[in-house]
């Protein structure tokens, strides 16, 4: 805020409390000019007007909010820029990773402020440290078959992936379903560590200006048939004798990336799952225009220990119980 919206709402802001006190003071004092409990001398369809003062419960209750509001303006931050004397405040600002989080926590620590979320995350590290790390240390064909490490696995799904990825992990238009065992980067335990500590950036390449638009009818017919479906022959040949600009990424079979041993996280064209949709209208689309799925990377979001937890999570997903 800059200085003068500062010392705006810090003169509002008092100036508000000192006219509800005066009216309070004002309100207790007898102007009436007849004693308390006595009528005023007005009466309105039978019922009679007393001189009856402000209820002493009230009154008091309403002396304790206006010290409880002088105590919280004084202590919390609130009153224009005023830091408050507890330097307290709610979270640090403008965090992105978990190095300049702690970065900020030391040196809130430093300063002695007092930063809530901070204090929350140290109780929790000290008190949930220790079992993430314990589960750090087993490896993934282990923690598939504790229930205990499935579970917080779960709830961490649940707070940082059901987002994109669905509460059940199913995922959804351009979010991968996680259950099954299409996979665009590989479904080891390694590979999907690999997928959820570095994070994945999908480059698939717009064709509509290399194809054209009749370019692109043939290429989606060919993509079509490898599925399975029913599409014009003619223009399903003229498709599949320009594939050879795909393969690179799909395969020359059009199974995808990880059938090949290759990095790029192109999609298995022939198994009827799609990631995009598999109308012809979908696949024209991504063909026209391309497309670029971002996974994010959580190495730096929730440390390893987490993410360890997490990939046996989702790793547990697509086995057979
Ligand atoms: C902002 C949305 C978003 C969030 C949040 C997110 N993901 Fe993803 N994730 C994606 C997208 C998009 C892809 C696909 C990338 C691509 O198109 O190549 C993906 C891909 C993946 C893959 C690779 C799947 C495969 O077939 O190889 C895994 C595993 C995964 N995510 C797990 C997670 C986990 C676990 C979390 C939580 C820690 C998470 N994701 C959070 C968007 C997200
Ligand atoms: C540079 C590598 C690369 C090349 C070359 C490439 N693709 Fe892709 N393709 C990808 C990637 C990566 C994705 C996944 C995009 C995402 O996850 O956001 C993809 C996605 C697709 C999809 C969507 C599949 C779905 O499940 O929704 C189709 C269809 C497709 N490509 C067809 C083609 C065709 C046809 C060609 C050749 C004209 C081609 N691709 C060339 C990398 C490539």
């Amino acid at each position: 805020m800059t200085s003068f919206w500062s010392i705006w709402v810090i003169v509002l802001t008092l100036a508000c409390l000192a006219i509800i006190f005066g009216l309070l003071l004002w309100n207790l004092k007898n102007y009436a000019g007849v004693k308390e409990g006595e009528s005023c001398g007005h009466e309105f369809d039978g019922i009679e007007e007393l001189n009856n003062p402000l209820p002493k419960w009230w009154t008091y209750m309403f002396f304790a909010t206006f010290i409880w509001s002088v105590y919280y303006l004084a202590a919390y931050p609130g009153l224009g820029n005023w830091e408050g004397l507890g330097k307290w405040t709610s979270s640090n600002q403008g965090i992105t990773s978990l190095a300049e989080s702690k970065e900020a926590t030391e040196q809130a620590l430093a300063n002695g402020e007092n930063v809530q979320l901070d204090q929350e995350y140290i109780a929790a590290d000290e008190r949930f440290g220790p079992i993430f790390e314990s589960f750090a240390k087993q490896d993934i064909e282990a923690l598939v078959k504790d229930e205990k490490a499935l579970e917080i696995g779960q709830r961490l799904f649940s707070q940082n992936c059901a987002q994109c990825h669905g509460s059940d992990a199913r995922g959804g238009q351009g979010f991968p379903n996680l259950t099954d065992k299409d996979w665009l980067y590989g479904g080891t335990p390694d590979k999907i560590k690999e997928t959820l500590l570095y994070g994945r950036v999908a480059a698939m390449p717009p064709w509509g200006a290399a194809l054209g638009e009749q370019g692109v009818k043939e290429m989606t017919a060919h993509v079509l048939s490898l599925s399975g479906r029913t599409v014009n022959q003619k223009d399903a040949a003229a498709g599949a004798a320009k594939f050879a600009m795909c393969a690179a990424c799909h395969g020359a079979d059009g199974k995808g990336s990880v059938a090949h041993n290759l990095p790029f996280g192109a999609p298995n064209l022939t198994d009827n799952i799609w990631l995009y949709g598999g109308s012809k209208r979908a696949v024209e689309e991504t063909l026209m225009n391309g497309r670029a799925g971002v996974m994010p990377a959580w190495k730096d979001i929730l440390g390893e220990d987490k993410v360890h937890l997490l990939t046996a999570y989702v790793y547990s997903l697509s086995q057979d119980k």
